[in-house]
């Protein structure tokens, strides 16, 4: 029997303490003209109080009608909006009512889902599609108990036109069928947020034996090769905190218009294009969406207010994994670029102290406002902080334990918090600063910067570049990884004198540069100086991902400078439409555009 959370979901209308969802069974029609999927939710229900009605999550949905099991149309109420959380779909259920199948449309407004036109593709023949759940958008396109404390089992058959094979975050087929109708399965109980789908002309290539790619056929064999060494990771993950039980590991590649860098659909990770570098050099997010795989999918926040549970672990995973197969120093790397992140997120959030706690209260908020690095950075830091208290060992069979002592079950801030304090027997000076990571803001003063000697070789060659004592030629990049490139870049200050920036932009091509890490943080650069000669390059950028992590601080930045702000305002209303809403809702604040 699954354990459903006790801690009240502020951002689900569900109440899953009286009747809740266990298994889900989608069928659903693609309609790529009209854009607009349709089709029927049945919802199988766990009586486990009295109770005579369920409570639905729904958002942007027209519901068509409501059956019960014995084939009776059931009554049922569509509530009144609520700002993010959409609006409660109440079902009246009969006392014997084991089944409920909601007929309905998704509409313009299902932020979850993106129908792309053939021209926002890699091959620009066949639209696309793909959904994005997490936090709060599932409800968008499936109604359904959307809590992440709330887990079950589901299958769907999803028809589509002949031409386009679709794929979910569960049992995949690896060809094309002749019927244009797909059946999957997720034995394994998920929250809904890691529900997903995506469509169009997809193809597969495997990796290894349980791991490998989809993607569209121009891209297949350039993506397989950026991901070569993913069942290696797969191994090493493995071998760092118990078996892999989602059966296959999959990535699949979707357009440039992807909000995340990576998502981590169970058994098929979503991916931006962006990770493609042509060097293997990016693949970090592959550990960390393969991580994932334990935490946040095993052992997952009940609330978003536990954010942390989830990112801060996988960051931490994510960088054992990368250690485990490149090395200490590639691992410190990392470490020292997060790192950076954080500050420079501490400092963006500085009058927004809360928000710099772990644990978060996002209680009529859009969760979506309070997940930044602070879960991702703070959060591993927490966990690297621990480790060097009890050492690595036992911090490693600590959270094997965990890992498998919680599967399935929800995780929160307090219940971590007994069971680190259980397992590993803390001293209370060290209790008392992982509280003071958990619920105070910033960042606690034992905490000490990693440092990289690789990287402090590069921050003394951008003094020097700077200050005119070596020129491009004597900078030695055939010897630097990407890492090396960005912490270069990063310590470049805008205000170096323009001449300076044009020979290096010239020599290196970073503005049109292939990685897209170097060439966002060369152009965060140049916006940073009102360097006006970058703007075309910017648009072009801007117009060819839509990557939030990307998009966003381009466009924050230029809406900061006033005579850059209208010009940025112009590339955004070009833009807009190819962006998901994910990025479109943030990026519209800064524009005040909708
Ligand atoms: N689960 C997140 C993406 C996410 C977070 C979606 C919050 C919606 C709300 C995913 O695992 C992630 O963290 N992606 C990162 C990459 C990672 C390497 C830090 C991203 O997309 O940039
Ligand atoms: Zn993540």
């Amino acid at each position: 029997m699954m354990n459903q959370s006790t801690a009240a979901d502020q951002h689900s209308f569900a109440r899953p303490a009286e009747v809740v969802v266990r298994h889900l069974s989608l069928q659903l029609q693609l309609d790529f003209e009209q854009k607009v999927a349709f089709g029927t939710a049945r919802l199988d229900l766990d009586r486990l109080k009295p109770s005579n009605q369920v409570i639905l999550d729904t958002k942007n949905l027209d519901i068509e009608g409501v059956t019960l099991d014995n084939g009776n149309k059931a009554s049922y109420n569509l509530g009144d909006e609520v700002p993010f959380l959409g609006r409660p779909l109440t079902i009246e259920l009969l006392p014997e009512t084991k089944f409920i199948t909601v007929k309905y449309r998704t509409t313009k407004s299902s932020d979850a889902v993106q129908w792309l036109d053939p021209e926002q593709t890699f091959g620009k023949k066949h639209p696309f599609l793909f959904t994005q759940g997490q936090a709060i958008l599932t409800r968008t396109w499936i109604p359904l108990q959307d809590s992440p404390g709330i887990r079950f089992t589901w299958d769907a058959t999803i028809t589509l036109p002949k031409e386009l094979m679709a794929v979910m975050s569960g049992t995949n087929p690896q060809e094309k069928n002749e019927s244009g109708e797909y059946k999957f399965r997720m034995e394994l109980p998920v929250p809904a947020y890691l529900i997903a789908l995506s469509a169009g002309d997809l193809k597969f290539s495997p990796i290894g034996s349980r791991c490998g790619v989809y993607a569209e056929p121009e891209q297949l064999q350039k993506a397989a090769a950026e991901f070569s060494d993913m069942e290696k990771m797969l191994i090493a993950a493995e071998k760092l905190y118990g078996p892999y039980i989602w059966g296959r590991y999959d990535v699949i590649v979707l357009p440039p218009s992807f909000p995340f860098g990576g998502m981590e659909n169970p058994r098929l990770t979503f991916a931006t294009p962006t990770i493609i570098a042509g060097d293997g050099s990016l693949t970090s997010l592959i550990a960390h969406e393969l991580a994932h795989s334990w935490s946040g999918n095993l052992v997952t926040n009940s609330t978003w207010d536990d954010f942390w549970l989830n990112e801060g672990f996988t960051v931490y995973f994510e960088r054992r994994i990368m250690e485990s197969l490149y090395g200490k120093d590639y691992a410190m790397m990392l470490s020292v670029l997060g790192f950076d992140d954080l500050k420079e997120t501490l400092e963006e959030l500085k009058d927004a102290p809360e928000d710099t706690k772990l644990k978060l209260k996002l209680t009529g908020r859009d969760p979506d406002d309070g997940m930044s690095d602070i879960a991702y950075e703070k959060g591993c830091l927490l966990l690297e902080y621990l480790e060097n208290q009890v050492g690595r060992e036992k911090f490693d069979l600590f959270l094997t334990a965990y890992f498998k002592e919680f599967t399935f079950k929800g995780m929160d801030t307090d219940k971590f918090i007994k069971y680190a304090k259980r397992k590993l027997a803390l001293t209370a000076e060290v209790e008392a600063v992982m509280l003071q990571f958990i619920f105070e803001p910033g960042l606690p003063s034992i905490v000490q910067p990693p440092v990289s000697a690789k990287f402090a070789a590069v921050e003394k060659l951008a003094d020097r570049f700077q200050s005119k004592q070596v020129s491009t030629k004597d900078l030695p990049t055939k010897e630097w990884s990407t890492h090396e490139w960005l912490h270069f870049i990063r310590s470049l200050n805008p205000t170096m004198e323009q001449p300076l920036a044009d020979q290096l932009n010239r020599d290196f091509g970073l503005s049109k540069h292939g990685n897209s890490e170097i060439r966002f943080a060369w152009l965060m650069n140049r916006i940073a100086a009102s360097d006006a000669s970058l703007v075309d390059d910017t648009d072009q950028f801007l117009g060819s991902v839509g990557r939030r992590k990307f998009v966003l601080p381009l466009y924050r930045s230029m809406s900061r400078k006033p005579e850059i702000y209208p010009t940025a305002k112009d590339i955004y209303k070009r833009h807009r439409s190819g962006y998901h809403s994910v990025t479109r809702q943030s990026v519209d604040e800064l524009f005040n555009t909708k």
